[in-house]
């Protein structure tokens, strides 16, 4: 392995310039920015000038064959995320993917086989983990403060905020909405801190009311109404194997308030919690108490996330999200789809 290693990215859109490449010039002594490949070759062209990459492709086939790379972040919109993991992997590289891992279960099935034909890391974007707040929840509830966790909220609810830029309201190329696109963000933030339970069945719910009519009140800027392919809400209530259940609401777009709210809230048999802000709900002499922290540190858990990946490609950290997890959640998101499809639970 060279000294510093040699990355590329594989999609240079939003999420690779505003938090990839940012993490990686953050460990600029570790890393050595390569090339990216982007279908859109103007894209590919202005993100390689702006940050000094040599190489430019608008096919990573061929970036892949070229440039030696150790190590690869998958940036694309989720539909190439499968291909472009397991084509990186195959090559050799160490791959960073961003969430969610894929579209569909067996699509995670596959990169989770090629990431141990390969023998090499992958691993995916779910950066809340590297939130004070949810590291936080995971060390209490690694250290069983919580006692058995056995109830919870999952929450990634958004009043007007569909997004007006890129292909989060096309079904074909992302899969899905607000479930698949922001909810599995907290979603895997909850079951991350509660040890990943083996999903057993879902109920899920899906509306698509307001976002395929003309907008109105649009604080993120009028969307395509007429390309508006996905679900502007969706509910779902998960069961796992241990007995434990999770409600999750998610949405793009609803009559409801707050205008935004990501949170998880846990209950387990000693104490429960709420992510954002820390707060551990408790009884104690006979009194219900609220704890709240009194300091957490800050920095971007975008840049950790990086900055973990490196160090973990190097052999000196575990990647703190692994393949099967993804199949898992895969698992659930798929179920929840055809639940909301079929109107009946579907086994996950
Ligand atoms: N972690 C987060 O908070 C977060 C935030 C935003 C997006 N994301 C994820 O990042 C991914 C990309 O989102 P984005 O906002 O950067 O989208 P984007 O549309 O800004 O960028 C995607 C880029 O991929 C390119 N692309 C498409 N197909 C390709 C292919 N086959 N090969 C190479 N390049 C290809 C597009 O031309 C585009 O430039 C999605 O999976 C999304 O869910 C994560």
């Amino acid at each position: 392995m060279a000294d510093r290693l040699r990355i590329g990215l594989i999609g240079a859109g939003g999420i690779a310039n505003g938090a990839h490449i940012p993490g990686y010039k953050a460990v600029a002594s570790e890393v050595e920015l390569v090339a990216c490949a982007d279908v859109h070759r103007e894209t590919a062209e202005r993100t390689a000038r702006e940050h000094g990459m040599p190489g430019v492709y608008t096919d990573y086939q061929e970036m892949l064959r070229h440039e030696r790379l150790d190590a690869v972040s998958v940036c694309t919109p989720n539909k190439f995320h499968a291909p472009a993991v397991i084509a990186a992997l195959s090559a050799g590289c160490h791959v960073l993917c961003e969430k969610p891992p894929a579209i569909t279960a067996d699509e995670a099935r596959a990169m989770e086989a090629a990431a141990q034909a390969a023998g090499k890391i992958l691993t995916f974007g779910f950066m809340y983990r590297f939130n004070p707040e949810v590291a936080a929840a995971k060390r209490f509830a690694d250290a069983g403060a919580f006692g058995d966790i056995y109830t919870g909220r999952v929450t990634a609810t958004r009043r007007r905020g569909i997004p007006s830029w890129g292909v989060f309201t096309n079904r074909e190329l992302q899969g899905g909405g607000p479930l698949i696109d922001i909810g599995v963000h907290m979603l895997d933030a909850a079951l991350y801190v509660m040890g990943y339970p083996e999903p057993v069945c879902v109920t899920g719910v899906t509306h698509t009311k307001l976002g395929d009519k003309e907008p109105g009140v649009a604080p993120w800027g009028p969307w395509n109404y007429r390309e508006y392919s996905v679900e502007d809400v969706c509910n779902a209530l998960i069961r796992f194997e241990n007995g434990a259940a999770l409600i999750l609401e998610s949405s793009f777009i609803a009559n409801i308030e707050p205008m935004e709210e990501l949170n998880v809230r846990l209950a387990g048999t000693k104490a429960g919690v709420k992510f954002f802000p820390f707060t551990v709900y408790r009884e104690e002499h006979g009194t219900l108490v609220n704890e709240t922290a009194a300091w957490q540190p800050g920095a971007t858990a975008y840049h950790r996330e990086v900055a973990h990946f490196v160090r973990a490609v190097r052999g000196e950290a575990s990647p703190i999200s692994t393949p099967a997890e993804a199949v898992k959640i895969q698992r659930i998101i798929e179920a929840i789809y055809k639940s909301a499809a079929t109107g009946r639970s579907v086994e996950a």
